[in-house]
Order: structure tokens, then sequence, then C-alpha cells
């Protein structure tokens, strides 16, 4: 069956048919092209556009349809165009001669706009779900390691200790602005389009505010050409989803490189960790490097979204089919992702002994030595070179900080006393804070 048979002399070509088809991706709008039919069909009955009794009709076939799709049961026709054709024609076969009023007032045009916008509401809603469920997740794996003091890196070098809850923090807040970027995408993705038409509106006394309500959007959209060619939502989402993708990608990095024999800071789970076919001494971090990994398909997605809107005149053209390849492979990505990342996270254990060796003569305390000289008077920049000086003499003498006697600080400095031992001590409390 086709949408627009009409016109054509010839049937269409297959191979033309084929390759301009896109039931085989967009089969998966089927729930949400259903209920964005069932408020369109209800406006249409309320205006008396058409008969009340068709559109109750029209309604009752696509809920029928919506609970078949919803258990599972609805088998896409792969002999339709696309996924409005496939429901249309169901609806016709369970509606008869009323089916063939559903598409009044409308276009696939903003169908498929307001199809796509209802799925990413939905989408964006699980995505801040598993977003919180992760920052928990953190929290809890924070907190159970809420004692610890690691190196923080500045160059990947030791730099200053740190508060493992700080460490973890910092992800945490990465995560927030992750939940907070959906959010604001949800809001400004949520106008409805439908009503457009294929791009200039209809003559059809259509109520948009009815639909928009019905559907849980803030309002309908305004200039219509934009209703039915703006994909900024899709560009929009694909980008939160990318921005995180670099957070969970730079954490996998690090779990890789603390799970080394060069760090053994961690030890994951081997429920969580893979083997070699060849090595059997090895346990790797293969969730992690696919966490990692992941990011290739969602940038790419991204980069394949940005490139397929440049240069487009409104309004609708086919281009616009080929975003769903790319949203579907970047949400489906992102939320396996998510998935993974949140149960991996509690399967990490801190090993305490290994972390505390590498701070072991690293000097990160050299900081806080010369802050303790700027506070007895000094300036900094001498403070700092007096530090520096000590860091050099431990060098050669093969020692930690903590190994000097107040004799060994005082050739640098008449300003050092007993109580710089105390400051040392920082290094193993974590920061000041
Ligand atoms: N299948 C199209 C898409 O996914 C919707 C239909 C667009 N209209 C058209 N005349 N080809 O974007």
């Amino acid at each position: 069956m086709k949408l627009w048979g009409g016109r054509f002399n010839t049937e269409p070509d297959k191979l033309a048919e084929k390759f301009t088809a896109s039931i085989s991706f967009d089969s998966r709008l089927a729930k949400f092209d259903c209920i964005g039919s069932i408020a369109h069909v209800k406006m249409l009955g309320k205006q008396s556009i058409i008969p009340l009794k068709d559109a109750s009709r029209i309604v009752k076939a696509l809920q029928f349809i919506l609970a078949k799709i919803e258990a599972g049961k609805f088998k896409i026709d792969p002999s339709c165009e696309d996924i409005h054709t496939n429901i249309e024609k169901e609806v016709i076969k369970l509606a008869g001669q009323a089916g063939k009023k559903m598409h009044t007032a409308r276009s696939r045009n903003d169908q498929i706009a307001l199809d796509e916008k209802l799925y990413l509401k939905e989408e964006i809603k699980i995505i801040i779900k598993k977003l919180e469920e992760s920052v928990e997740n953190l929290k809890k794996f924070s907190n159970k390691n809420k004692d610890m003091v690691i190196p923080g890196f500045t160059h990947l070098q030791h730099a200053q200790p740190v508060k493992f809850t700080e460490y973890i923090g910092a992800y945490i807040e990465m995560l927030k602005r992750d939940i907070s970027r959906f959010k604001d995408t949800f809001k400004r993705l949520n106008y409805m389009p439908l009503g457009a038409c294929a791009l200039a509106g209809t003559s059809f006394p259509i109520d948009r505010n009815f639909v928009s309500r019905a559907l849980g959007f803030t309002m309908p959209t305004k200039n219509t050409l934009d209703s039915v060619s703006d994909r900024d939502h899709v560009i929009e989402f694909v980008s939160a989803c990318a921005i995180l993708s670099i957070h969970l990608s730079r954490f996998a990095e690090e779990m890789i490189l603390w799970s080394t024999k060069e760090f053994a800071y961690i030890e994951i789970s081997d429920a969580f960790t893979t083997g070699s076919s060849i090595m059997p001494q090895k346990k790797n971090p293969d969730i992690f490097e696919l966490i990692r990994g992941r990011t290739g398909r969602i940038y790419g997605g991204l980069v394949g979204l940005l490139t397929l809107m440049k240069g487009l005149p409104l309004a609708y053209n086919s281009d616009m089919q080929e975003d769903k390849i790319h949203l579907f492979s970047v949400a489906d990505s992102i939320l396996d992702s998510l998935d993974i990342f949140s149960e991996v996270v509690s399967h990490i254990k801190l090993n305490n002994a290994c972390i505390k060796k590498s701070m072991f003569k690293d000097y990160t305390e050299a900081v806080e030595i010369a802050n303790y000289l700027t506070k007895k008077g000094l300036n900094f920049k001498d403070a700092h070179t007096i530090a520096g000086k000590l860091v050099l003499y431990c060098l050669k003498m093969d020692k930690d900080f903590s190994e000097l006697t107040i004799a060994d600080f005082k050739k640098y400095s008449d300003k050092f006393t007993e109580n710089v031992f105390d400051v040392l001590k920082v290094k193993y409390a974590g920061n000041l804070r």
C-alpha cells in the first residue's frame, strides 16, 4: 500500500522502493505513531472535520493496534514504505472506509516530527532515571571508601592528595550536569508540531491546542515550516548523549588505568571482567574499554546528524529520514553504557595498600610545606623555592618528607618548627577541606 499512488502511471521501481523505504528502522516508532494519531483523530472528530462515529471507530482500531504493539504482538509489514503507512493500513483493515479518513489535515512531514518528539520525551525520561540511579551508585561507591585519600593528578603526575569522596564527587557533578542538560532538551523540544501538515498548515479548522494538551506538550509550535524541518531537538539530545559519553569514557579510562599492575589502585570483580583466550593470567577491564569505545558510535551519530542538516533548504527534505538511524543508534548506545556503568561501580574495590604505597615519596605535600612557610611570614615565591629544594634533597637521599628530621628542615629555613610534621599528616587525611 502506498499513501500516494494516484498521481503515478507506473508502479515504483523495486530498487527505488527499497532505497526510499524507512520501515526497517522507523518501525520502532509504531507506538508513538498510534499515540499521536489517537490524539489527532479525536481532534478531527471534536472539530467535526470527520464524523464522530468514524473518529471513534478509528480510535478504537488504533487502541487495538497500540495494545498489540505494547504486548510485542504487532507484526510489522516490511512491504510498507514506512511505519505511518503500516499503521494506516492496519487501521483501514480494522475500521474499514472510516480508516481512510485518519490522515485528514495531516502530512507525514508533521507526523514524523511528532513521532520523534514523543519518542524523545520518553527516552529522555528513561535516561534521566538511569542517570539518577548512576549518581546514587557513585555516592555509595564514594561513601564505602569515605576515609580514603588518593593522589590527585595533573598532567597524570601526582599533584596533591585528595579525598576519594571528592574525586568521585567530580563525576557526580558531571552526571548532575548531564541530568540538567537532558531536562533542558526536554523543555525546548516540548512543543507540538502536528497541524503544520506538509509545510503550510491546513485549511481545515483544526484545534492544535487540543492535540498539544492531549499529548502533554507545553503548547503547539509557532511556525509551520520550522515545525516540519526542525531537528534541533534530535541534535540537542544526541549532543547531550555525546557529552554524557565523554563523562562515562573519562571515568572508564581512569578505571582502566587504575586496574593496571602499574597503578593497582582497584580490583574489578571477576563477574565484570573478561579473560584472554591465549594468556591464562589475563583479567581485562573490557566493560570500561567498551564504555570508552562506545563514544565512537555516539560522536559518529552526532557528526552524522550535523552533516545531514547542514545546508538543507526549507522545509522538509528526505535527507531528514536518515536522522533516525543516528538517533536510535546513539540512544541505544548511551542507554547500554549507562546500564552497565550504573552496575559496575558497585563491583570496584579500592586497593588501599597500593594507593598508600604509591603516595610514599611522591612529595604531594610540597604545596602544604610552601603554604606552611608562607603562613609563617615568608612570601610564597621563596617558600615555593625552599619546598622545591627540600624535594630535591629528599630525592637525593631517597627519603619521604616524613622521614626527615627537624634538623633537615631547618637546614633550609629557620622558620620550620616541630609542627611542620602536622602539615605532613595532611597527606593521609586528604586535602584541607
Ligand atoms: N519517512 C519520513 C521520515 O522519516 C517521513 C515521511 C516524509 N514525507 C515524505 N513525503 N517523504 O522522515
